[in-house]
């Protein structure tokens, strides 16, 4: 899979994804799960969270400047302005929204560890039945993965980083084999859904230092990234979307 796209060019790693918009897919997504207790890390505009239709939401950024109504579609909202650490430290979230999360979706930083850490902190205040969702995990070139996100990028994907969260499935394919890790099309930089959620696994908690230790300073990562294209197939967003039954994609 990796190819050079021209003399001076980073390798590509993936030609791109052409399905569903992250955003589009995302509110369907809600839509035909029926959700009830929605969770975002990482609201930022609020351009996703605005988009989600159900009973309460919770968005949680220590930065976020709203440009839309986040209020819309949903009986509550609760914005928290903080890390999402000291969010999960601070709140008990069953209590807050009244029951498990049924969807959430973590976009805040994109570092691997803070990454790690939202997902086990999620999963542990999921519903088992939940769907947690990933946001650029999936990236098209090793520039947009550096650590720094003021690293220098090239055109045609200088606006995109996405840090080195893509870590993620191959950690969570190695400790956490029960989970279903799915790659969805969802341009710009893919959707990673995952159910079979266990929220009393403590796998990931226990052995977090472990974890970080050994994917912290990968010798090769374009390697390990083209191994994680090679290994997951990456499905199709209109067919999950149009699908009468997620089963078939997802575990429900
Ligand atoms: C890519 S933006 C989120 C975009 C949004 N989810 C959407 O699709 O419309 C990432 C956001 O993560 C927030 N962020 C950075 N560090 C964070 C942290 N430790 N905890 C929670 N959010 C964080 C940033 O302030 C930024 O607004």
């Amino acid at each position: 899979m990796i190819n050079l796209l021209r003399p001076g060019r980073p390798a590509q790693l993936h030609p791109g994804f052409s399905g569903t918009l992250y955003l589009d897919f995302l509110a369907e997504l809600a839509r035909k799960r029926g959700t009830r207790n929605y969770l975002e890390i990482g609201v930022h505009f609020g351009h996703a969270l605005t988009r989600i239709a159900c009973d309460t939401a919770v968005g949680v950024d220590p930065d976020y400047v709203l440009e839309e109504d986040v209020t819309k579609g949903k009986r509550r909202t609760l914005l928290h302005r903080c890390t999402s650490d000291r969010f999960f430290a601070e709140t008990d979230v069953r209590a807050l929204v009244g029951g498990g999360i049924d969807l959430a979706f973590l976009d805040g930083l994109h570092l691997f560890e803070f990454l790690l850490r939202d997902f086990y902190n999620t999963e542990a205040v999921s519903d088992p039945n939940g769907l947690i969702v990933l946001h650029d995990c999936m990236p098209l070139n090793i520039e947009m993965t550096a650590r720094d996100p003021a690293a220098p990028r090239t055109d045609p994907f200088k606006a995109m980083w996405t840090g080195d969260v893509w870590k993620i499935v191959p950690i969570l394919k190695t400790f956490r084999p029960d989970l279903d890790v799915v790659l969805v099309d969802c341009p710009p930089t893919g959707l990673v859904c995952i159910t079979g959620l266990d929220p009393t696994s403590r796998v990931l908690s226990d052995r977090y230092r472990e974890i970080v230790r050994s994917f912290r300073d990968l010798a090769d990562p374009a390697e390990r990234i083209a191994a994680m294209y090679a290994e997951t197939p990456v499905l199709r967003s209109a067919d999950i979307l149009n699908g009468e039954d997620h089963s078939l994609y997802f575990r429900i």
